[in-house]
């Protein structure tokens, strides 16, 4: 009876070890299949050893029955878990071969370049931001009241006539400036404030090498208490020394605009000889109207609700499209508007 115990214990690790082997080698669903009715069917190697249990001692019955069921146990997980394994070798290769190359087609699209009214732009900014400026925007269509009534331009004002100016309606328009801007930050911040904006402005004009309907403007505007002309001066000659180089000086000549009194504009050094006088100036050594600029008038502080006795302000206005020209040598202000890359390559 000893001895039986022992053939059936060695009959079924054999089987165990034959079933392992086997289990290793299939390659199929099907032959997984085969092998589990082979070694653990109704009619299999294991069932077969297990029919011998009666001639076992009672005694040995349960310790032969833990085996057989620790081995069917075994070979039952390994049969699945090599089942699930060859399952997703055989989906990853489906998908595989069902695969899509969806990137053999696609054209390789331009990239554009950064024009250079834009570069000219962030430049000022940052150097009004490094000043203690705030950037602000203003919209590119305008009421009558901001582009010119609240900026005490005068009804017979040549700028407001329908030949100057393009109107969308009587009392709406494409701002001709700027400055506008001037008017929205101080009925919405109040003072004091120290703000620069920059954007398209429009005018009929004829176009040629220098003018065109649609050119560009920054505007800047400082309110607070006891804002005085040397201020101003101080600011922008510092600012086009920053922009220009050192060397660069400022001439602030008289003028006239109606919302700033007084009012000057600013000539800079000959871009060219910067100041040595050359055929470029006429031999004067500056360059002429830069900027527009200005103590903003009372009138305009009190319009958008800031005592005029308490605070002061100045205000300036230049014109990006001319600073980007002599900035990098262009010579026609229509190549700004062509988009042809060719040319804002270059910049
Ligand atoms: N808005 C003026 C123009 O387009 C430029 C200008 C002049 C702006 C004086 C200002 C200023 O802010 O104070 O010609």
């Amino acid at each position: 009876m000893e001895n039986m115990k022992d053939i059936m214990k060695g009959r079924l690790l054999e089987i165990k070890d034959e079933a392992l082997k086997t289990i290793k080698e299939a390659r199929t669903l099907e032959e997984f299949e085969q092998l589990r009715v082979k070694f653990l069917g109704k009619k299999g190697e294991l069932t077969k050893v297990l029919r011998d249990m009666g001639k076992l001692a009672p005694e040995d019955r349960p310790i032969v029955g833990q085996i057989a069921n620790e081995i069917r146990d075994e070979l039952e997980e390994t049969i699945s878990s090599e089942k699930e394994r060859l399952n997703n070798e055989l989906k990853l290769a489906k998908l595989n071969k069902e695969k899509i190359d969806i990137t053999i087609t696609s054209k390789k699209k331009k990239v554009g370049h950064r024009h250079p009214l834009i570069a000219t732009i962030e430049e000022l900014e940052d150097l009004f931001i490094s000043m203690g400026f705030s950037v602000v925007s203003g919209p590119e269509i305008e009421t009558v009241e901001n582009n010119f009534d609240a900026l005490n331009s005068p009804e017979n004002h040549p700028s407001r006539d329908m030949s100057d100016t393009f109107y969308i309606t009587e009392d709406i328009l494409l701002r001709t400036h700027t400055s506008p801007v001037q008017i929205r930050a101080m009925k919405e911040m109040g003072a004091p404030l120290r703000i620069v904006s920059a954007g398209r402005t429009f005018r009929f004009d004829d176009v040629d090498d220098t003018h065109s309907p649609m050119f560009h403007q920054l505007e800047g505007l400082v309110v607070d208490e006891n804002i005085s002309m040397a201020n101003l001066i101080h600011t922008l000659d510092i600012f086009i020394k920053e922009l220009f180089g050192p060397d660069m000086k400022t001439r602030f000549r008289p003028h006239h605009f109606p919302f700033t009194e007084p009012s000057a504009e600013v000539d800079v050094s000959c871009f060219k000889c910067r100041g040595k006088g050359c055929e470029a100036c006429n031999f004067t050594g500056w360059s002429m109207e830069l900027l527009g600029c200005g103590m903003v008038h009372p009138k305009v502080l009190e319009y958008c609700g800031i005592d005029s006795e308490k605070y002061s302000g100045f205000a300036f206005g230049m014109g990006i499209d001319r600073i980007t020209m002599v900035k990098y040598g262009i010579n026609d202000i229509r190549l700004f508007f062509e988009n042809d890359n060719r040319f804002l390559e270059q910049f």
